[in-house]
């Protein structure tokens, strides 16, 4: 069965088609970080806007790349939130006016469940998937999530962020120390020639064996670290400070995801979202990982930060189940429980 997934619920325009639920035949993604850089954020009439401009050569770069025409399309999945509502219309809208044309199914996903998917996904050779039920953590701009995967399509909330998300935490610290924005990638970067242990930011655990989280502390700290310095920041000390913040964050996101296979008893764990492409964070991983015989999941960077390609999987089998939408389906910007 192909399906083609369409991702509209940030500041990405993404589609891909998938087959099975697992081959990748195409994935595209159109980013938009030219048009919000210069405000430090995104800027939702903006992300809308460019969404419409996007979707349709998006989809059609996608069907051309997978070698296929809309005819052999046979479901359409599409992200129906959470996000930014008047992003999210523009996919929800899009799908629901290609399923009545061409009288094939579609179905609404939500953004945050269909993170883990990406560890089914595979372009050429396939690999052994993850074992139900799995821990996944999702680590992302918007959402810094604990969830047990029960089944491709049932998951259990088993913490998230009080406040800031942990990519948020990174594009602060960046936008503070001056690096632009989305800044993440520019801390991981800095962070490789930098001294962890120059500055010893709190780590917030909430409590022990919480698996909630709340990074929010951390950007204040390091906002008074940066105040209490004089003068001009060099390289070096940006550095320091990129790798000392980078450390306190992956130190809480491995104890706490190794914490939650704990509380399972789960040997399986697939972490997903932008921030899953820091090279600290999934380097850390591997290592716990290995002392702890665990079956980690880390899929590459293009599947790790929002693509339709994740969203197509989890659409296959909602189509399978027959959850499938019909057209007075609305955008859900807030979904019960995220
Ligand atoms: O999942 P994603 O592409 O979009 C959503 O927010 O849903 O995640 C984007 C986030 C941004 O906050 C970005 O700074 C962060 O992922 N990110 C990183 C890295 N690459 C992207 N954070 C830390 N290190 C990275 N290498
Ligand atoms: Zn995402």
């Amino acid at each position: 069965m192909l399906i083609l997934g369409v991702e509209s619920s940030c500041d990405d325009t993404a589609a891909a088609v998938v087959e099975d639920g697992h081959r990748v035949l195409s994935s595209v993604v159109s980013s938009q970080d030219d048009i919000h850089s210069k405000f430090g954020g995104i800027v939702p009439e903006l992300a809308s806007r460019r969404h419409i401009e996007s979707i349709i050569p998006v989809v059609d770069s996608a069907l051309l790349k997978a070698s296929v025409t809309i005819g052999d399309i046979d479901g359409i999945a599409v992200t129906q939130g959470p996000g930014l509502v008047g992003s999210i219309l523009i996919g929800l809208s899009f799908a629901k006016a290609v399923s009545f044309v061409r009288s094939i199914p579609f179905t609404g996903v939500n953004h945050i469940e269909s993170h883990p998917l990406a560890a089914f996904l595979h372009e050429t050779q396939e690999h052994e998937p993850p074992d139900f039920p799995f821990v996944s953590l999702i680590v992302s701009g918007g959402h810094t999530t604990l969830l047990l995967m029960e089944s491709h399509t049932g998951y259990r909330i088993l913490g998230q962020t009080l406040d800031d998300a942990a990519g948020e935490a990174f594009d602060k610290v960046a936008k503070l120390l001056g690096l632009g924005y989305p800044g993440g990638v520019a801390i991981d970067r800095l962070a490789r020639t930098g001294d962890p242990d120059s500055a010893r930011f709190t780590r917030p655990y909430i409590a022990k064996g919480s698996l909630d989280f709340s990074f929010s502390g951390i950007k204040t700290a390091v906002l008074t670290h940066v105040r209490g310095l004089k003068g001009a920041i060099d390289e070096k000390t940006l550095s320091d400070l990129s790798a000392s913040f980078q450390e306190a964050v992956v130190d809480v996101l491995v104890d706490k995801a190794l914490w939650a296979l704990e509380a399972t008893g789960s040997a399986n764990l697939v972490v997903a979202g932008g921030v899953a492409c820091n090279s600290r964070l999934r380097a850390r991983l591997r290592e716990a990982a290995q002392q702890e015989a665990i079956r980690l999941f880390i899929p590459p960077p293009k599947f790790c930060s929002d693509n339709g390609a994740m969203v197509a999987a989890l659409g296959y089998h909602q189509i399978k189940k027959g959850a499938t939408g019909t057209l007075d389906m609305n955008a859900l910007p807030t979904w019960e429980g995220f």
